[in-house]
């Protein structure tokens, strides 16, 4: 692979108007730095926040790096491997969540740290590994990394029809957790479907009278966040993926993170969706010519995660 190959890319060039302003060019393949594997791209996942997240726009040093291809839960086929890379060979189906600060897979090719990316299964589409690296690496660190989730464990999933809360939903199910989930009333059947043991629709009924409990995971925010310290039982935790907890009572705590890329994860994670333990939400795909319209897609009523596919 040399720089004089070209593909086609999204490129989005400015935080003041990201999605609008994303435009479909062709530009240079990325040429893979050491301990990077070249990935011919099928399907991408995108977040119709990272537009506004720094890594966007600067690189790890804080120079400006626009225009940038957004798109970080990648999946493909492994196109070339850097010499003193292993672990992959050309032709492995491959998944992972590449580095916010660099060039993501929206597009045909993305150079993308090996360590990053684990062995794709047959049985799992590209689609729905593109659902899987942010969703359910938040859904796994925030249980288990951050809550300690054990066996027996009550956990109240605010989002639980979401593209995040479906997939914390079924992991803690999975564990052994008994699992309560909130949401919009149209999001009840999946919820149940998924395993919840009971749903809150929070648009009618007021979620504090399903607790205490031992885990409140909110991919909400806003008011629900804010009221979600009361129904943390001491010794609870409450996990929050969008700000910072509000204060919570003495003997239980708070957690905020963001989640990072873990080989070894991602690979427990896709042997469950390979045996059909978890099944991510995909709402809607798009062709890599559409990526601006994939980037208004969540405002416009998709449930569940956006896929670019190629
Ligand atoms: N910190 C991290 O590492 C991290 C990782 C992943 C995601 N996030 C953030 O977490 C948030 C959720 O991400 P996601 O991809 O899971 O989004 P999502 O698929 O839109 O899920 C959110 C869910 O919550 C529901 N919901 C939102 N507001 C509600 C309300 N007021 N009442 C009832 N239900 C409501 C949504 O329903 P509707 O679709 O009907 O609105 C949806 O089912 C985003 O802000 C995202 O940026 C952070």
């Amino acid at each position: 692979m040399t720089t004089e190959q070209t593909m086609r890319a999204a490129l989005a060039h400015t935080p003041e108007s990201p999605a609008d302003g994303i435009t479909v060019e062709t530009v240079p393949v990325p040429r893979p730095a050491t301990g990077d594997v070249l990935v011919e791209v099928r399907a991408v996942g995108i977040v119709p926040d990272e537009l506004s997240w720094p890594g966007t726009w600067s690189d790890r040093a804080g120079r400006d790096r626009a225009p940038s291809v957004p798109g970080h839960e990648v999946a493909g086929v492994v196109a070339a491997v850097r010499y003193g890379t292993t672990g992959f060979e050309v032709g492995d189906r491959v998944v992972g969540l590449a580095d916010w600060h660099r060039d993501g897979g929206a597009a045909e090719f993305i150079a993308v740290e090996a360590r990053n990316l684990t062995r794709l299964p047959d049985e799992v589409s590209f689609t729905e590994a593109a659902a899987l690296p942010i969703s359910a690496l938040t859904a796994w660190q925030g249980l288990f990394t951050h809550a300690g989730l054990t066996s027996g464990q009550s956990v109240l999933v605010h989002g639980a029809g979401g593209g995040t809360g479906s997939l914390i939903v079924q992991l803690a199910r999975e564990a052994g957790a008994r699992v309560i989930g909130t949401g919009r009333a149209r999001d009840a059947d999946l919820a149940r479907e998924l395993g919840v043991d009971e749903f809150v629709d929070l648009e009618t009924a007021r979620f504090e009278d399903a607790g205490p409990v031992d885990v409140v995971f909110d991919t909400i925010g806003g008011d629900v966040l804010a009221r979600s310290a009361s129904v943390v039982r001491p010794g609870g935790v409450l996990v929050s993926i969008t700000a910072p907890p509000p204060e919570l009572p003495e003997g239980t705590r708070g957690v905020v993170f963001i989640v990072e890329p873990n080989r070894d994860q991602l690979a427990e994670i896709v042997a469950r969706a390979a045996d059909g333990r978890i099944r991510p939400r995909v709402g809607a795909t798009f062709p890599l010519a559409e990526t601006r319209a994939a980037f208004h897609a969540k405002k416009n009523g998709v449930p569940g995660k956006v896929i670019i596919t190629l």
